[in-house]
């Protein structure tokens, strides 16, 4: 039985819809509170018993590198100043059986085609794909998502993605996929289309932005041309895969934000400021006031 070891992080898109914070740094270095979007996906990546990190980066990919590096001048002065709290956050970020890999996407072409640039450190193993602008928050108790979506992989040896249920106007924004129940907050999925019509979708079943994908849909992308907007898509990739193997689609316990807009961005911001140790009391309170 195979485990999953391997977590690919595609930060190669153009977060257009976030410019001008995105001129010059990834959407995925935005922070929520006090960590950027990144941290927070590895963070749930090794919760999961991920131990390799994959991230696909495009331009302005040096935030990223240099986030997971270590920091020698800024520990110096830390140490220095006795500000030990600090110190530990920074040099912690990882834990040490913790390995971090960084591959080019020369052009974004897609997020197939970022998924496809981690073949040749992925190789033949079952991989995680967390897209960290899908900023995943779970209750006290519960596990994160990709840990809810490695459990289930570790029993169905399946294709797993993740899913809600979006309303039907927004279809044009997700991958859709057409299912039936299999079991508890599991659905087969027998069909997959990228951003249809609301018309046209087959469902209001949306996938957001956690897999777990088999290492054969490596061969599909390679196969794939430009689709949905000219680029080459996961969705179109595991629409192949599913000729030949199940897809699963997991209805996660959680809320998702989609951090990649400005709105999702803010209501995360909102909830967690609300939850954090330092601001949460503060926070909840000046928001309290706010609605009188
Ligand atoms: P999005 O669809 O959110 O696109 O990508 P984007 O370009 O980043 O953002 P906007 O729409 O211009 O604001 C989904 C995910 O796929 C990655 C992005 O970084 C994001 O995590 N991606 C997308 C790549 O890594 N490479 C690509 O070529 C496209």
């Amino acid at each position: 039985m195979q485990k999953i070891r391997k977590a690919v992080f595609p930060v190669a898109g153009l977060g257009s819809r976030f410019l001008p914070a995105t001129k010059a740094q990834p959407k995925e270095m935005l922070p929520v509170v006090d960590k950027p979007l990144i941290q927070y996906a590895v963070e749930e990546a090794v919760a999961a018993g991920i131990t390799e990190m994959v991230f696909i980066t495009g331009r302005n990919k040096r935030a990223i590198e240099d986030h997971f590096d270590k920091a020698y001048e800024l520990e110096s002065e830390l140490a220095a100043a006795g500000k030990d709290a600090l110190l530990h956050a920074i040099r912690h970020i990882l834990p040490k059986s913790v390995s971090c890999i960084f591959i080019r996407q020369s052009e974004p072409l897609g997020l197939g085609h970022a998924v496809l640039c981690a073949r040749p450190v992925v190789g033949d193993e079952p991989f995680a794909v967390l897209l960290a602008d899908d900023f995943m928050d779970t209750d006290e108790g519960v596990p994160p998502v990709m840990a809810q979506m490695a459990a289930l992989y570790e029993y169905e040896q399946a294709t797993i993605l993740s899913v809600q249920d979006v309303p039907r106007a927004q279809t044009r924004q997700y991958g859709i996929v057409s299912a039936k129940p299999y079991k508890k907050d599991v659905e087969q999925v027998n069909a997959i289309v990228e951003k249809p019509d609301p018309e046209q979708a087959p469902s209001t079943l949306a996938v957001v932005g956690r897999y777990v994908l088999q290492a054969r849909v490596f061969d599909h992308l390679a196969k794939l041309g430009r689709g949905a907007g000219g680029e080459i898509q996961l969705t179109d990739g595991i629409a192949a895969l599913m000729q030949e193997q199940r897809v699963l689609a997991y209805r996660y316990q959680g809320t998702r934000y989609d951090c990649g807009s400005k709105l999702g961005y803010l209501k995360a911001t909102l909830a967690m400021g609300m939850k954090h140790h330092e601001t949460g009391a503060a926070f909840t309170e000046h928001v309290k006031g706010l609605q009188q």
